[in-house]
């Protein structure tokens, strides 16, 4: 299905604000304009090359106001402790419906809004984002209402699924779908270890290992079975699966993820605070 998208600006095409520009810059997706802005000229140099509307603030220290100028969505895509100072910087020159959207971790809407008088809608993707499988979080500020929501998630489903969640959920959100592909790299990199250690080599070990990974998750994603039940068909009484299973269950691993959710969200509320 083809989408329309308004004038988009992107401040800061970095791994992130550079996945979601390549994600509204696919076929079939209709935007009514971009401009990006980036620190460095060369970065600015690299997307003109590729055929996007950009400049570096090394070139034009005005940048990113020229950016913002006729922008409906404003993507502030820099890392978390510039992000405020960045939409401060832009305010004066933003459109009067223009909905500013943050990428920024920890950093919060009220926090936008203090130096913004438009719309702000927070939002959390994750780095599958960058092959288009994203999965993004997204909430509304205080002065953002039902339209500015639809067009920010509108931008984001380019990149993968969306949810729509209040604020207040935004941390826990963060802790199971932005950091989750940390999880299961980490689950990767441990049954890699292994499979090399049993005698695999690492090319053996990748194809087990990745192809083990990817045929789970499109089973799971496909399946109208539950991953509970999933589960249980590997898992027959009395066999080998439900060996390691136990392991698992002896651990509490059940447990530890409750307790690495946490400690990620106990993070994310220090971050909010500014430590
Ligand atoms: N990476 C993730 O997994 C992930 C996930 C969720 C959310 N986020 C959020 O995404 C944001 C960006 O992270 P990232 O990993 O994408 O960072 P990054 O790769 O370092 O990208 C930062 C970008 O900002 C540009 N930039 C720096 N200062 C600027 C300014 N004043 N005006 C305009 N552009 C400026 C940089 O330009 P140059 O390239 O020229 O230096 C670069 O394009 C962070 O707030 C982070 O919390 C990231």
């Amino acid at each position: 299905m083809s989408v329309s998208l308004p004038r988009l600006a992107f401040l800061g095409t970095g791994k992130m604000g550079g996945a979601i520009l390549r994600g509204v810059r696919r076929p079939g997706v209709d935007v009514a304009g971009i401009r990006a802005t980036t620190r460095t000229e060369q970065a600015a140099e690299l997307l003109r090359a590729d055929g996007v509307e950009a400049q570096s603030l090394e070139v034009n220290p005005e940048a990113n106001a020229w950016a913002v100028a006729e922008a409906d969505v404003v993507i502030l895509g820099v890392k978390p402790p510039y992000i405020v100072d960045l939409a401060s910087s832009v305010s004066d020159h933003l459109a009067d419906g223009a909905v500013v959207v943050s990428v920024a971790a920890g950093i919060t809407t009220e926090q936008i809004e203090q130096v913004v008088s438009q719309p702000v809608v927070r939002s959390m993707p994750n780095t599958p984002s960058q092959i288009g499988q994203g999965v993004t979080g997204v909430a509304a500020g205080s002065r953002a209402n039902s339209d500015h929501l639809q067009v920010v998630s509108d931008v984001f489903s380019q990149v993968g699924d969306v949810v729509v969640v209040d604020e207040d959920q935004i941390n826990a959100l963060s802790a199971i779908s932005g950091s989750g592909p940390a999880y299961v790299f980490y689950l990767a990199e441990k049954l890699m270890d292994l499979a090399v250690a049993k005698g695999f080599s690492v090319d053996q070990a990748k194809v087990m290992v990745e192809g083990t990974l990817l045929g789970a998750s499109s089973l799971l994603h496909q399946s109208t079975d539950s991953a509970e039940q999933l589960r249980r068909a590997v898992t027959s009484p009395g066999g080998t699966t439900e060996q390691a299973i136990g392991v698992f269950d002896n651990r509490d691993v059940g447990g530890i993820l409750e307790e690495a959710l946490a400690r990620a969200v106990a993070r994310a509320e220090e971050m909010a605070k500014g430590s």
